[in-house]
């Protein structure tokens, strides 16, 4: 069967994460696997897919049976800035829980609310960039020159580093997270990655041993003097949350921004609601984080022999729980593949995860989505999409556009 047909009719054999079609539209697969070969043996990843919400659950829920370690290192390789101290996303009990709870500190809504005006003036300060470069009518990429800049901005102020540098983070941040895709690359782009891998940890290293002689209100300064149960973080411990803030908490948010546009251009009768009514925007994240959310799917080994769903599944295999496949289980959301912001929802999304590891940058990421969102609508009189066809990223486990071209007037 052709590649084009196989998008047309799916089956559950076609389904190769790697495949660029899958990459274009996984929808279609996902829900073939949840009907057909709902734990599904994937040759290219090495790996089972785990595409029911209940089975995805029972995974992320048990984090003994279903190890995170291997979570980094088959993500990012030998790429990993800092590989002797994994990040606590890739850790297990008991270290995990130590580390979380003094990173736990930092997420609490009510800290994340004094980042509030923050995020809004950081909005505004790349809105008026984009006005005073295009003019009050014009065309710009709402995927380079918006969402590719405000979260990195918001996360650098955050870990009181200087913002002139965002654009240098951003850059080391996609070249670390395309390591995901290192068997497809050439010796050319893989010395890239381990250059921007290098600087990472470089530029923290430089950073941390600086501050800890002048501490701040930033988040840096906090972990170095932060303590549970008597016990402080190590200079490895402080970097590595440093750097796992940065790859976890810019791409994720960035993705969800362009998605939030790509969607609303697909349903225009909510554009028109969402622009007339900024209260709608809320349940528009929500949405589109359930509907087309940035992560697809993550990652986890098998501890010891185990069933899931009825397949067996040997100790040491990799397990690839597909999150956006369970958000749109038929079991568990009303006629998932609609998109619908006045949904009723009645259980967790599976976007952030569940369980021990459950994302920490869930508050942060609504409180900036929204901040992002509602002065981009009270700033532009129109915002359109150009086109209807969406280069999407080039990756089978994070999801957004790769370019947004948008058209827009400035409100006057
Ligand atoms: C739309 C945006 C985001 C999405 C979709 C997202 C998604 C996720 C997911 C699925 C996990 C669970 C991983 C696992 O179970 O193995 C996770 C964990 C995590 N996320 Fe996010 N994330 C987002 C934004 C952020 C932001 C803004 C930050 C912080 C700046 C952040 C920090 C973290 C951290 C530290 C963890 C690890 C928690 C742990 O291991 O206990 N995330 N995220």
């Amino acid at each position: 069967m052709s590649k084009s047909m196989a998008a047309i009719s799916p089956t559950a054999l076609d389904y190769d994460p790697l495949d660029p079609v899958v990459k274009h539209e996984p929808y279609p697969y996902y829900t073939e696997m949840r009907k057909t070969d709902p734990v599904k043996w994937l040759p290219s990843l090495e790996a089972f897919g785990i595409s029911r919400y209940d089975d995805i659950g029972t995974v992320l829920k048990d984090g003994i049976t279903f190890s995170s370690q291997q979570f980094w290192p088959l993500l990012l390789g030998e790429y990993d800035p800092l590989p002797e101290e994994p990040p606590m996303i890739s850790m297990d009990p008991p270290g995990h829980i130590h580390l979380r709870k003094l990173a736990n500190k930092a997420f609490t809504p009510s800290k994340v609310n004094m980042l509030k005006d923050r995020a809004y003036k950081i909005a505004h300060e790349l809105i008026d960039d984009i006005i005073a470069e295009h003019g009050e009518t014009g065309e710009f990429d709402w995927a380079w020159e918006f969402t590719a800049l405000y979260p990195v901005t918001v996360i650098a102020e955050v870990l009181g580093v200087p913002t002139q540098r965002r654009a240098e983070f951003k850059h080391w941040v996609d070249d670390i997270l395309s390591a995901a895709n290192r068997a497809a690359y050439g010796p050319e782009k893989l010395a890239e990655i381990a250059e921007s891998s290098k600087n990472v940890r470089s530029f923290f290293e430089d950073l941390y041993d600086e501050r800890k002689d002048n501490l701040g209100e930033d988040l840096l300064s906090s972990f170095i003097m932060a303590e549970v149960d008597g016990k402080k973080m190590s200079r490895n411990q402080v970097l590595s949350m440093a750097i796992l803030l940065l790859i976890g908490g810019v791409e994720t948010t960035t993705n969800l921004l362009g998605t939030v546009l790509v969607e609303m251009h697909r349903h225009p009768k909510t554009k028109k609601r969402v622009h007339a009514n900024h209260d709608l925007i809320p349940p528009l994240i929500e949405e589109v984080l359930r509907f087309n959310p940035p992560v697809q799917i993550i990652f986890r080994h098998a501890t010891k022999d185990v069933e899931i769903g009825g397949t067996s599944i040997p100790a040491g295999s990799a397990i690839m729980p597909i999150l956006a496949s369970g958000n749109r289980d038929e079991d568990k959301f009303e006629d998932p593949d609609t998109f619908n912001i006045d949904r009723k929802i009645d259980v967790p999304l599976m976007s952030f995860g569940q369980g021990p590891h459950f994302c920490l940058g869930n508050y942060l990421t609504r409180m900036e989505a929204k901040a992002a969102l509602e002065v981009a609508f009270s700033r532009f009189e129109t915002l359109e999409v150009v086109s209807d066809d969406v280069k999407w990223i080039d990756s089978y486990f994070a999801r957004g556009p790769a370019t947004l071209p948008v058209k827009y007037k400035a409100a006057t």
